[in-house]
């Protein structure tokens, strides 16, 4: 049985989350923050975004130097982040070295990063764009690094613990935020589309991979004989006009 959550609980139903530790500046003024909404936003090019309110200090650092870090930490520096997410580098300078962390210097891009993280993503900013209240900072990603954690491209869950972020109390009480993470782990290997899915996906597929095919052909995805040959595929596998539009996105996509 589902109750209704109030309004000023919408945004705690997509927690836990993995904040970003976004890191920027320059040599003679670095600062960085805690971010709970960021993600990947995109594979070709490979596209990450964090919401950044113009208030903090961050905003402009990011804004100024054109290129950043999104450092992601272990549970067991959890105590530093009320400097991190907390305290504005605007008012206590120097804040993530009074946190116990250090920040280093990337050799060839010059971003700063978190020495004391599991992994940094380094980022040059292509876009900055308002949404309400925050605005979206687009990086494309410059490289990655990773600790011995991560093997094989997936996290090492026995040696990684991931710093969450659950929410925070309201005030007018004390305000608390509560961080978890995981205590044990439960491991599942799925197979790809498993439990009896797999002729679905490979339907799926087979369209796409078809489209793939015969949008080689073309230079120009606009025309109208592309739209037919496009149509014809996707009859072939019982979609439709209503399908159109969307597919021939999909592939234009394909070429970015
Ligand atoms: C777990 C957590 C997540 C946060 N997520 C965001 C976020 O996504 N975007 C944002 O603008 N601020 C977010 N904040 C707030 C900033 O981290 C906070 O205001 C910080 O003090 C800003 O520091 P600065 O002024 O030095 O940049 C978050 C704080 C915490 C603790």
């Amino acid at each position: 049985m589902h109750r209704r959550v109030p309004q000023q609980f919408f945004d705690r139903i997509a927690y836990p989350v993995i904040p970003a530790f976004v890191v920027a500046g320059s040599r003679e003024r670095v600062g960085g923050m805690l971010a709970a909404w960021w993600s990947q936003l995109s594979f070709k090019p490979l596209l990450m975004g964090v919401l950044i309110a113009p208030e903090r200090f961050t905003y402009r650092l990011v804004s100024e130097a054109g290129k950043f870090s999104i450092n992601l930490i272990d549970f067991k520096y959890v105590d530093s982040m009320p400097y991190i997410g907390d305290v504005s580098e605007r008012f206590l300078v120097g804040k993530i070295g009074k946190a116990g962390l250090h920040v280093e210097w990337d050799g060839e891009t010059g971003i700063p990063y978190i020495a004391e993280s599991r992994a940094y993503i380094l980022l040059d900013l292509v876009d900055r764009r308002p949404y309400g209240d925050h605005d979206l900072f687009v990086g494309r990603v410059l490289g990655a690094y990773a600790d011995e954690a991560f093997r094989d491209g997936l996290w090492d869950l026995n040696v990684y613990r991931p710093l969450m972020y659950l929410g925070r109390s309201k005030r007018p009480a004390k305000v608390r935020r509560v961080y978890v993470t995981f205590d044990g782990v439960l491991r599942r290997e799925l197979d790809f589309a498993g439990g009896g899915l797999e002729r679905y996906s490979r339907r799926r597929y087979a369209v796409l991979n078809e489209l793939r095919r015969v949008a080689k052909d073309f230079q120009d995805l606009e025309g109208d004989v592309f739209r037919e040959k496009v149509l014809e595929v996707l009859k072939k596998y019982g979609l439709g006009e209503d399908d159109l539009e969307y597919y021939i996105e999909e592939l234009r996509r394909g070429r970015g």
